[in-house]
């Protein structure tokens, strides 16, 4: 029996034709036609008019940091139960995270906590779409609305997810994507995208993209000449991962179906064991229409956790932890700071488990790891 890999690249078939096609323009670098059809893709299916493609959703973190204009001391408050690059974006700028716990259910920033950790100091609240669940969204933007704070949206795992109607995304100032390897959606390894949500950012983040200059502008015909004009870097993402991208982009309703399916798959097999209080599930708030980007449970405490990762691997299977809090890592303790009690990041994080989920798993592939489980509970 072949081992199962927690997770596939999707591929849907069309990318190497894209990608050939790219070749034959013989235009690679950024911004090429390719950009161009991905991000127009892009923008009607998270119905924001402005997006710009990166090399990363890293990247895109960091160019809205920069676009934020913060100023050291100034702070950003953000789940602790995240990737690095959450924070690191702001950090590079001087500004401090601010944890506050999350949900259980969901992982996701608890909303009822946020205004708690607002001060005169705090500039915007970073949440994070765990899984692909959406935050609350309305809570946050009052609360946004209130004390005049931006919102960033780490949309990294959140492709074709929605809070209410809306695309996860497009409904903060700023909404970043991941087109990483391990997302629903490849650009052929490693890619990412920023929305720019609000129109007053949009000039000055296509400056800061191409490396400050306004040769954006110059291309559109805008400014005659282009010259060194502000602070920047080079953002863009290259032709060949916006060609690959395309591919991806038009069945993506293929994708999220078929994880989908999956994801409602484990569901029902898990559901004896959920029954009878071995293992927990994650929850699906009323608000949420979720893509299926990752399937976890929860163990009873850490040491069970780490116990049925060790027992799936004996069988075979990789199903691995995620997130250790930023707060308790070294780079936490000293960039940040948690606000409030952590009555649920870390004990929540310790007994967290992903099980394999990708493009194309099959039914039997799931029966397998979730029996493997069964056995750890009746060994
Ligand atoms: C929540 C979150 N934000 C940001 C990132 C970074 O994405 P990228 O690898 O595209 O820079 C990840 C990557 O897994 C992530 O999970």
């Amino acid at each position: 029996m072949s081992d199962v890999r927690f997770n596939w690249p999707t591929l849907v078939g069309t990318e190497r034709e894209h990608v050939a096609e790219a070749i034959g323009n013989q235009s690679l670098s950024g911004d090429g036609p390719w950009t161009v059809r991905s991000s127009e893709r892009l923008a009607a299916i998270t119905g924001s008019s402005r997006v710009l493609l990166t090399s990363s959703c890293t990247q895109a973190l960091e160019l809205a940091a920069i676009l934020l204009d913060l100023t050291p001391g100034d702070e950003v408050i953000m789940p602790s139960y995240t990737f690095v690059s959450t924070a690191n974006a702001f950090v590079l700028r001087g500004a401090v995270p601010v944890f506050v716990d999350v949900e259980p259910g969901t992982m996701n920033i608890d909303a009822a906590l946020i205004e708690a950790a607002v001060t005169e100091r705090t500039r915007a609240i970073a949440v994070v779409h765990y899984a692909g669940v959406a935050c609350a969204m309305g809570e946050i933007g009052a609360i946004a609305e209130r004390h005049g704070l931006a919102v960033v949206e780490d949309a990294a795992q959140a492709i074709d997810a929605r809070y209410e109607d809306r695309h996860l995304g497009a409904i903060g100032t700023f909404g970043t994507f991941s087109f990483h390897d391990t997302k629903n959606v490849t650009s052929g390894g490693e890619g990412g995208a920023l929305l720019v949500n609000d129109e007053r950012y949009w000039d000055r983040a296509r400056i800061v993209r191409e490396k400050g200059t306004n040769r954006s502008l110059f291309l559109e015909g805008l400014v005659d000449k282009y010259s060194w004009v502000d602070v920047g870097s080079s953002f863009l993402m290259a032709e060949l991962n916006a060609a690959f991208l395309a591919a991806q982009l038009d069945a993506l309703d293929a994708i999220t179906r078929t994880r989908l399916a999956a994801w409602r798959r484990y569901r029902a097999l898990l559901e004896p064991l959920v029954r009878s209080g071995a293992l927990e599930v994650g929850e699906i708030p009323p608000y949420a229409t979720h893509n299926a980007h990752l399937h976890f449970v929860k163990a009873r405490d850490g040491a069970e956790r780490n116990a049925l990762i060790a027992w799936l691997r004996e069988a075979g299977i990789t199903a691995p932890f995620h997130y250790v809090p930023l707060h308790s890592a070294p780079g936490g303790r000293k960039f940040g700071r948690f606000h409030g009690e952590d009555a649920w990041t870390t004990r929540e994080a310790a007994r967290l488990v992903r099980l394999p989920l990708f493009h194309g798993i099959d039914d039997e592939t799931q029966r397998r790891v979730v029996a493997a489980i069964a056995s750890f509970y009746a060994s």
